[in-house]
């Protein structure tokens, strides 16, 4: 099935371009909406541009008109009120609607099994001020808010499938979660990992794939109302983490543990690993539903930890990483660390 109008909300950014350019790709007629604030980069055949803040109900409507649509992606919602007032303006003409969501919603994460779709308790709202909150800048209110969103996608009448990832990464990460690690294995130095003891291996997804699932599974015939993990097969720990990116630039992996008792003392309160440690540290997913519904492989680490960490050594950010600045600290306290690699 080819050639249909595809609407992605929000489709300018790290990874609504990609899902652009997979659209594109599979023969469909994209459009984007965004607010305009970056240009649309990246994708190999024009796409049309539609120009609306989603929050404005008034401007939205002018953006979408009366216009239907095949597939609309929604990647930018972030709560109940998102998705409702979308699918309102909507009214049914649309044929499939895709929500972006995350693997936040799964709010006890700390599982020694893989986590399966059905494990989301979705009426689950979690006090601000609770422990290991996912999302280290929104807290609780990230999950608790995907978690709505998704109730409004499961209550509406539209075929619907929601996909959730975990931390996604890729070359052009605008988070700098990669860069992070990029930049400390390229100076040589070693990266202190805290002991935050038991509870620490995760899975990521490369943004490359998160797009073919996207585009995978808006090609499911209706009625659809599914919802699957996306991510890759590996599971990391935080030291073979750091060894893997080290092996894709082809450099030595050096690590330190310390105690996290150990990081106040030295000037580095707040330190983490933006990947492999708190907050997003511990997630562990079952991927068989999108494997065998939706013939969805992931790509072999080879080809997208390469794609991610040579391209963004290759395209380093123009700023240093989180927490550059006490990286003389962070040298310090590795030398007093009790292992190392
Ligand atoms: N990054 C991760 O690790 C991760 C993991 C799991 C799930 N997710 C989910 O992935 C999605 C983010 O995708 P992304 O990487 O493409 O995000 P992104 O890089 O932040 O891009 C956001 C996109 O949305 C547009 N946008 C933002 N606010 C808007 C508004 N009010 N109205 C209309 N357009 C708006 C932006 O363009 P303008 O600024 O020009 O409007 C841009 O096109 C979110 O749903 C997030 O929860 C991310």
């Amino acid at each position: 099935m080819s050639g249909r109008s595809v609407l992605i909300v929000g489709g300018t950014g790290f990874l609504g371009r990609r899902m652009a350019d997979a659209f594109v790709q599979a023969g469909d007629h994209v459009s984007v909406l965004s607010r305009g604030q970056r240009a649309l980069e990246g994708v190999s055949a024009p796409v049309e541009h539609l120009f609306a803040d989603r929050h404005d109900a008034v401007g939205l409507r002018e953006a979408l008109g009366e216009r239907t649509f095949d597939v609309v992606v929604d990647n930018v919602a972030f709560d109940a009120a998102d998705v409702a007032s979308l699918l309102a303006l909507l009214d049914m003409r649309v044929g499939h609607y895709l929500l972006t969501s995350s693997t936040a919603v799964y709010a006890d994460r700390f599982t020694r099994r893989p986590i399966r779709e059905a494990d989301a308790d979705l009426s689950v709202r979690t006090d601000a001020d609770a422990p290991n909150p996912f999302h280290p800048r929104l807290g609780h209110a990230y999950a608790n808010g995907k978690r709505a969103a998704e109730q409004v996608v499961r209550q509406s009448r539209v075929a619907w499938t929601i996909l959730r990832a975990p931390v996604i990464v890729g070359a052009h990460d605008r988070t700098g979660r990669v860069w992070w690690f990029v930049q400390r294995l390229l100076d040589g130095g070693p990266i202190v990992i805290p002991d935050w003891g038991a509870g620490r291996i995760f899975q990521v997804a490369w943004v490359d794939d998160v797009a073919r699932a996207f585009v995978a599974a808006a090609r499911q015939p209706p009625p659809i109302r599914r919802t699957y993990n996306v991510a890759q097969a590996e599971i990391f720990s935080s030291e073979t983490w750091v060894a893997a990116c080290a092996r894709a630039l082809g450099v030595a992996a050096r690590y330190v543990h310390v105690p996290e008792s150990s990081l106040g003392e030295r000037g580095l309160d707040g330190y983490t690993l933006p990947i492999a440690g708190r907050p997003f540290g511990h997630m562990l997913l079952d991927i068989g539903a999108i494997r065998c519904e939706l013939g969805f492989e992931p790509s072999a680490e080879k080809v997208w930890l390469n794609a991610t960490i040579q391209g963004c050594a290759a395209n380093p950010p123009t700023v240093s990483s989180g927490g550059y600045d006490r990286r003389a600290d962070e040298t310090r306290l590795a030398a007093v660390g009790s292992t190392s690699c």
